[in-house]
Formats: structure tokens, C-alpha cells, sequence
């Protein structure tokens, strides 16, 4: 086969931590006799991640070196860019049972046996350093906060074997046919012929801004990759599969299929703004793409960011640094006098003419079994989230 011309992945190398079938039922053995670690979420989201390559060059949980200076300087301690710690907290029980230079085997809150650990560092867990420089914030509100608030005090440093990504419960929803690791995104580019990738990174039902954003990008790009986020939300955020439902109708009727691609993006959402940005796009270079999508408040939550932070953080880093191009992309709406989609970069008269609806408006709107206007939300995509939304608002 002749050579990708896709962009390298972060750090140059994509990592592979899955242990190879052949090799698993070895592991698994010895797993049990070794300390246990039952992971949060959260943690069964990363501990993907890494197994899979996404978080290249990531190899396992971080270390105190790295830990350090990524929320100090936004950088693994090789200087590689890295703005948000992927960490394996843990509770004082726990942490006594483990030892450095051991391993540890990694379970599933529901008892699977999805990885062995080598526990290089065992460390104590500074909220204290990570709260502010990650989130911008200490207030406990803000979810990502919380999050790390509720995590144990020591962090376990390691790289990791992945014996599964599936729990056996299967609880979850897993989207099996969508979700593709980034080898394998990546073979499909070359197959396709792309080279010039736009990823378009969400975590809610899609509406027409969305749609705006991708098209702009399917215009200067070869193809695009609709990419949600699929993995640990928060309350009150929509679920995977309703979501997933409206990607795949309105990529039906209003999506060239050839340059349109739905894949999942397991991770979990942290809500912190403008270094999760940068998170998303070094996932998406991961996954093979050369653009990425950032819009308006990209991954915030409340008033906690401006609305063009997550855009101005990358100013921070060279395009040696950070090869993904981030597509900066103003707030967009429909302005009833353009007859369009519209930003205050390309109408004059923006003022008062564009249609904005709150969340919680639409919400109500689709609870009543009421489509919003089609200049928000495409007729199609709102039938499927009235069918979610009558069926949630009903009572048990
Ligand atoms: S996010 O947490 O994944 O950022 P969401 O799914 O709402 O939330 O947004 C997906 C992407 O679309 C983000 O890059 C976001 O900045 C962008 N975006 C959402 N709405 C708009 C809008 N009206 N105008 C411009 N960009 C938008």
C-alpha cells in the first residue's frame, strides 16, 4: 500500500496498549494474584483512550514529573504539549495495598478484569495544583471540578496492558459498528482518499450552527469526521444514543455520504473549556484528522469561560507543536434577513435578527411534543429527540 499522506499523530507514534489476544489469558492469571484497582467512569474511559492510541503518546496513567508540569506549563515533561493530566486517582486503602515497581490489575466497577498496571509512581494527588491551572476554577459548581474534588488523594503513574475495553455487564452502550479506534479511522482516510481531515468533536444532539460549522469545514476539507463524545457526560446532558440517532438522520438527509463519516470518541467530558480544546484536537490528530472544530465556548459549561477562549489557547502553542489546524469558527446563527446561517463576521446587520433558542426553551419545546423552528433544528433530527423528550418528561 503506498504511504498515508495523513498527519502524523501527536508525538509521532501511535501507541497501542491493547494486549494481543494470544497474550491475555497470561495476563489475566497473574491478575489474580495482584492488588486491585476498582477504576471510576471516568477512569474505564481513559484507561480506553490509552489502550487505543487516542491519547498518543500517552502511554499509561501519569506520572508526578508529567503531572507537574502539565498543569503548571500545558506540557508533558519532554516538552510535548499536553494540557489536561489523564490520572489514575485512588483512595488510602487502596493506595497501601499497592507497591512501585509492581503490578496492579485494573477492574470495572462491575468486577471486569479490563488491564494490568505497572505501577511506576504512587504519588499524592495535588487538587490543589490541578483544579485551578485545568479548570480556571475552584468552584465545586463547575463539574469537572467536582469531579476531581470527589477523586482519592494519591495518583497512580504507570504504563498499562488492555486485556478489554468492554465490560462484561454491558451496560453501556457501546456503538460497536461506530467505534472506531484510530488505526482504524485512519486506514479509512486512506482508503477514501482523504488526506485533508475536519473533525467536528459534540456532545449534544446536533442543530443547524453544527450542521453550519461542518459544511464550512466539508468545503475546504476532503471529508469530515462527526466525532461525538460518547463517554462519561454529565446529569442533565443528553444521552449517547438519542444523540447518535440524530447524527445518523440528519447525515441521511442532509450529508454527502462519501465525505461524511460518524465514528464515536469514547472519553469522558471534563467541561474544561479552552485545555479541553486543545484535548479534543490532539485526539483528533490521533484519530488522523488535520482540522478540528472550535466554535463558540467550545467544552465549557456555565459562564466559567469566554466565549473564544478555547479559540485564543492555541495561540499559545507553535504549529510544530500542535500540527491539527483548529478551525476558529464565530458564533453562528440563523439571520432571518440573510435568509442563512450567519456570524458577525459575515452579516452587518446582525443584531437582533438572528434565531438563538436556550437550551432549556428547546427542551421544554420538545417535552410538549413541539418541533423548534427549522431554522434551529432540522424537522427530522427534532422528531427523534420529541420521541426522547416525551418519553423522559412522562411519568414512571
Ligand atoms: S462541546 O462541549 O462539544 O463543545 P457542543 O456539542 O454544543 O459542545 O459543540 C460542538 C462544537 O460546536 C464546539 O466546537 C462548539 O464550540 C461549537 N458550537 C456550538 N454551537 C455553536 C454556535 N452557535 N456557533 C458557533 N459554534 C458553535
Amino acid at each position: 500500500m503506498s504511504e498515508s499522506k495523513l498527519i502524523p499523530p501527536h508525538g509521532g507514534k501511535l501507541v497501542d496498549r491493547m494486549v494481543p489476544e494470544a497474550d491475555a489469558q497470561k495476563l489475566k492469571d497473574a491478575a489474580a494474584s495482584m492488588p486491585s484497582i476498582t477504576m471510576s467512569a471516568k477512569q474505564v474511559c481513559d484507561l480506553e483512550m490509552i489502550g487505543i492510541g487516542a491519547f498518543s503518546p500517552l502511554e499509561g496513567f501519569v506520572g508526578p514529573d508529567d503531572f507537574t508540569s502539565i498543569c503548571t506549563n500545558m506540557r508533558l515533561s519532554n516538552g510535548t504539549p499536553w494540557p489536561i493530566p489523564i490520572t489514575l486517582a485512588v483512595d488510602d486503602a487502596t493506595k497501601d495495598a499497592l507497591a512501585e515497581g509492581k503490578q496492579a490489575a485494573l477492574h470495572h466497577p462491575d468486577g471486569t478484569l479490563m488491564a494490568v498496571i505497572d505501577v511506576t509512581s504512587i504519588y499524592a494527588h495535588d487538587k490543589k495544583l490541578e483544579i485551578p491551572n485545568v479548570f480556571g476554577t475552584e468552584d465545586e459548581a463547575h463539574p469537572g471540578v467536582k469531579a476531581v474534588v470527589d477523586e482519592g488523594d494519591w495518583l497512580v503513574g504507570g504504563p498499562v496492558h488492555v486485556i478489554t475495553t468492554e465490560a462484561d455487564s454491558g451496560d453501556a452502550e457501546r456503538f460497536e459498528s461506530h467505534r472506531l479506534p484510530p488505526a482504524k479511522t485512519r486506514e479509512a482516510f486512506d482508503k477514501l482518499g482523504w488526506s485533508r481531515v475536519a473533525a467536528f468533536q459534540t456532545r449534544n444532539p446536533i442543530h443547524r450552527a453544527h450542521e453550519y460549522l461542518c459544511k464550512c469545514a466539508q468545503e475546504i476539507c476532503d471529508g469530515l469526521l462527526v466525532h461525538p463524545l460518547v463517554g462519561e457526560t454529565k446529569p442533565g446532558d443528553i444521552p449517547a444514543d438519542v444523540r447518535m440517532k440524530c447524527y445518523e438522520t440528519i447525515i441521511e438527509h442532509y450529508f454527502v455520504d462519501e465525505r461524511t463519516m460518524l465514528s464515536v470518541m469514547p472519553a469522558a467530558m471534563r467541561y474544561a473549556g479552552p485545555r479541553e480544546a486543545i484535548l479534543h484536537a490532539l485526539i483528533r490528530q490521533n484519530y488522523g484528522a488535520s482540522h478540528f472544530i472550535v466554535g463558540r465556548d467550545h467544552a465549557g459549561v456555565g459562564d466559567y469561560y469566554g466565549t473564544y477562549d478555547a479559540q485564543l489557547i492555541f495561540d499559545q502553542f507553535t504549529r510544530d507543536e500542535i500540527m491539527v489546524e483548529p478551525l476558529k469558527f464565530e458564533h453562528a446563527a440563523w439571520s432571518n434577513r440573510a435568509q442563512g446561517m450567519v456570524s458577525a463576521k459575515t452579516f452587518p446587520k446582525i443584531q437582533g435578527d438572528q434565531i438563538f433558542l436556550s437550551g432549556t426553551k428547546v427542551r421544554e419545546m420538545l417535552a410538549r411534543g413541539e418541533r423548534p423552528p427549522g431554522e434551529f433544528s432540522r424537522p427530522e433530527v427534532a422528531d427523534v429527540l420529541i420521541e426522547w423528550a416525551v418519553n423522559a418528561a412522562a411519568p414512571a
